[in-house]
């Protein structure tokens, strides 16, 4: 088994806010926002928040809560920009901080994690370059749960998501 650094009041904390967010019927919304191949914004955000929280467990005094809540939101832009020609255009470079207004808005979200959500996307926004291990991390680990999800059938679709909603129901194994 691998070592993880966080006490069991901690994992307790943790859970209790994946929990909630989890249930939340704003966050709810993003299911409604198709995402890669079939995904769905609400499914493609937790698998990140998961992976990346199991991910950061592995390494001492990370801003654990911060990061955890910005994996949650870093995607919430609330839009299909399939549908929307002006959205499409600038959609990667955007969508970063369309997601911390409207967490702003809904969630009232510290400057740690809105600095996370704004440089998820780089390199495609230059000029946001994630600095602390906290944001390269979720930098990395949605580039990698994108494309899993980019590369896999629609084929299944139903299915494959009901797997999904029960892979991510709880935040830690
Ligand atoms: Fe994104
Ligand atoms: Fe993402």
């Amino acid at each position: 088994m691998k070592k993880v650094y966080i006490t069991s009041e901690q994992k307790e904390e943790l859970n209790n806010i994946y929990a909630e967010y989890l249930n939340n019927p704003l966050i709810m919304e993003m299911k409604k926002i198709p995402m890669h191949r079939g995904s769905n914004c609400y499914l493609h955000s937790f698998k990140v928040a998961k992976r990346t929280l199991n991910k950061a467990i592995e390494h001492p005094n990370l801003d654990y809560k911060n990061l955890l809540i910005a994996s949650i939101l870093h995607d919430y832009y609330l839009y299909d920009w399939r549908k929307n020609r002006k959205l499409k255009k600038r959609h990667g470079r955007n969508h970063p901080g369309i997601a911390i207004n409207n967490a702003k808005r809904d969630f009232n979200i510290s400057d740690e994690v809105a600095d996370m959500i704004r440089t998820h996307m780089w390199p495609l926004t230059p000029h946001d370059f994630p600095k602390s291990f906290e944001a390269k991390l979720l930098n990395i680990i949605d580039d990698e749960i994108a494309t899993v999800e980019f590369l896999s059938s629609k084929k299944h679709k139903k299915k494959k998501e009901k797997q999904y909603l029960s892979r991510i129901a709880t935040l830690f194994e």
